[in-house]
């Protein structure tokens, strides 16, 4: 059988994984998805260096519009970023009859509806594994190993870059600054790192969950976002007096009034699992009513494992190529037409456990008015240190 034809577009962290990662696994690669699978075209803005990487075995542009109208690519890859030209590029390899595979979870997160549409119309497919929780198969996970389940919560540490600050500020008294510059040097970060320490990044991939475990449209104007930038050392230590540990985690439940969609620093239990996911591994929680709670743990960014998400999206192309289109996994786990209007709560509607730290004057009574201003609103106090 003649392979597979791809065109990658853009060729840095995790363009250059997956050219790698598909050279050097070829032959398994090629057992496992019944057919090669051969990158033919790279565009990047950079082609002497794009020329390097690539060695001379496949053609090489910058203009990637070449890539995506050109007849002989089945696949594209989409490994830019953001929503500018990334999308355009996205639509016009869709409209062009083309599989498009993306690690893109910004454009998804806040453009997924349309692409979504626009690749069933056109029967092709649009495949995004790599897009959350870098080489973790969580998207797999959740649309079709948990299928017989109703989801009731997906609770994880889904950007590398935060977690990664976190550990080192708290294991080796970094500063903030200087770890989030090793962070970018490794590759964990977004283009702009402000999506990353912000909970953005975050935000995309849990609003991606959210539609897939919920089986609603991807809404990430509708998530509380909040980063890890206001946090301080202090509360760092005294979360750790209090037996906790602060991560960012990505949250999306069903609640009897609707669902609840919320990034924001979190304290957990120490002796829990997931507050001892380091560095820039990821883990997600993921609770149906069938089988309980599962963890997923692995490496969330970065260029191999990333690239690692990408390629099985690849493979699982090549397989299906040929599929009828319904005969496919629905890009969000559900029917199209079976997308349901569950309302995403307000941050506003939402009951949980809140960490306070307040500067009080140093006087007697104070205490007792706090603990009574709390007591007015209904508001019981877990644990305090003075
Ligand atoms: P990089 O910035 O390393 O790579 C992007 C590449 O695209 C660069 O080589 C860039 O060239 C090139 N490029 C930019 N504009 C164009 C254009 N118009 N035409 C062709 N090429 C272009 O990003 P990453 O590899 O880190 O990320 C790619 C995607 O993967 C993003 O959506 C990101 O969110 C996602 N992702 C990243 C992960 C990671 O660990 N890094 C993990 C999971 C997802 P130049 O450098 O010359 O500008
Ligand atoms: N910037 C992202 C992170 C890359 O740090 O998790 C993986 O999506």
């Amino acid at each position: 059988m003649k392979p597979i034809k791809v065109g990658l577009l853009g060729i840095g962290t995790v363009g250059s994984g997956t050219f790698n990662v598909l050279k050097r696994n070829q032959e398994e690669i090629t057992r496992r998805a019944g057919r090669a699978i051969q990158i033919a075209m790279v565009a990047d803005l950079n082609v002497e260096r794009a020329r390097e990487l690539t060695g001379g075995e496949c053609e090489v542009v910058n203009d990637a519009n070449l890539v995506v109208s050109n007849p002989e690519i089945d696949i594209v890859i989409e490994l830019i970023g953001g929503y500018g030209i990334a999308k355009d590029l996205v639509m016009k390899a869709i409209s062009n009859g083309k599989h498009v595979v993306t690690a893109n979870k910004a454009l998804l997160a806040t453009h997924g509806n349309e692409i979504f549409k626009a690749a069933q119309e056109k029967g092709v497919m649009v495949a995004f594994e790599a897009a959350v929780a870098g080489g973790i198969p969580i998207i797999k996970a959740l649309r079709e190993g948990l299928t017989a389940n109703r989801i009731q919560w997906v609770a994880g540490i889904i950007n590398g870059t935060t977690n990664f600050i976190l550990s080192e500020m708290r294991d080796k008294g970094l500063d903030f600054d200087v770890v989030l510059k090793e962070a970018q040097r490794l590759g964990y970060a977004e283009a702009d790192p402000t999506f990353d320490i912000e909970g953005v990044d975050a935000a995309h991939k849990a609003t991606i969950m959210s539609a897939i475990a919920f089986g609603i449209p991807v809404q990430f104007d509708k998530a509380h976002v909040e980063g890890i930038t206001k946090l301080q050392a202090d509360d760092i230590r005294y979360a750790e007096q209090l037996g906790y540990r602060i991560k960012l985690l990505g949250i999306t439940k069903r609640t009897s009034n609707g669902i609840e969609l919320r990034v924001h620093p979190t304290l957990i239990p120490e002796k829990r699992l997931i507050a001892n996911v380091e560095g820039a591994m990821n883990a997600v929680l993921v609770h149906g009513d069938a089988v309980g709670a599962t963890l997923y743990y692995g490496k969330g960014a970065g260029s191999e494992p990333t690239a690692s998400a990408v390629i099985a999206d690849l493979v699982d192309i090549t397989r299906l190529a040929t599929a009828d289109p319904e005969h496919r996994v629905p890009h969000l786990a559900f029917q199209a037409n079976a997308l349901a209007n569950t309302p995403i709560l307000p941050m506003s509607e939402i009951t949980t456990s809140y960490y306070l730290r307040m500067n009080v004057a140093d006087q007697p009574g104070v205490l007792a008015d706090v603990t009574r201003i709390l007591a007015d609103s209904s508001i019981s106090i877990d644990a305090m240190l003075q």
